[in-house]
């Protein structure tokens, strides 16, 4: 079968917005043979299929074509934006509401921005961290961590963290307070910017409607 015939759909595997965006696309009708551990799901009610992947991964799978669109959060798109600007954010889906915020232990003084010059700053958001920092015309060390970014101040690897918030049950839990927000987020569809001149077209249109 041509790879031009059929839309893949990328969702996140698992995690907050995994089960909302199967949601979404039951509520457009779409039905897919789905074992929950099988990565990828036949569509059987339009020629569209349902990837399952990190959601890390969904900006770079939309860049290089192996897939056509995805469900993302904005900050995870934001991030991974070098400016090339390959992939957009088509509509914010209005789910998944959250923030890429500061935070710091209940020790640590905060009188603004300025607050966190000289700290160590744990985050898996490098990109996005450096923007702020840069705006607020803050020097601070910026510690990449790809997961358990909370735990970084207590193991002493990092004074503070930046990371992503929703409930905010996870910075409590680990004795953090948020101070500062860097970017709100919420669920987005996500597509190249380049939309394929094949049958995808329409089915892209399609599916953007019954979103709609
Ligand atoms: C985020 C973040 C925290 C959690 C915060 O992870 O890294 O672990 O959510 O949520 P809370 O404020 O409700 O406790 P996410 O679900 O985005 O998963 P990922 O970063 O591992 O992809
Ligand atoms: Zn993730």
């Amino acid at each position: 079968m041509n790879r031009a015939d059929r839309l893949r759909v990328a969702v996140q595997k698992s995690g907050r917005l995994a089960q909302p965006s199967q949601d979404l696309l039951a509520e457009c009708g779409l039905r897919f043979r789905q074992s929950r551990d099988k990565l990828f799901c036949f569509g059987e009610t339009l020629p569209i299929d349902l990837l399952l992947v990190r959601d890390d991964d969904i900006p770079r799978m939309l860049a290089e074509g192996s897939c056509d669109l995805g469900i993302v959060g904005r900050n995870v798109l934001a991030e991974q934006d070098d400016g090339t600007a390959p992939v957009v954010e088509l509509r914010a889906l209005g789910f998944g509401a959250c923030r890429l915020a500061i935070a710091l232990p209940q020790d640590l003084p905060w009188n603004g921005a300025a607050s966190l010059a000289g700290l160590r700053i744990a985050t898996s958001y490098p990109r996005l961290l450096g923007r702020y920092l840069q705006s607020a015309g803050v020097a601070a060390t910026v510690v990449v961590l790809n997961g358990s970014v909370e735990i970084a101040p207590r193991l002493g690897s990092a004074d503070a963290v930046c990371d992503l918030v929703s409930s905010g049950a996870t910075l409590a839990a680990n004795q953090l307070r948020e101070v500062a927000v860097v970017a709100p987020s919420e669920a987005v569809l996500a597509g190249s910017a380049a939309a394929p001149l094949d049958a995808r077209t329409e089915l892209r249109e399609m599916l953007l409607r019954r979103i709609e």
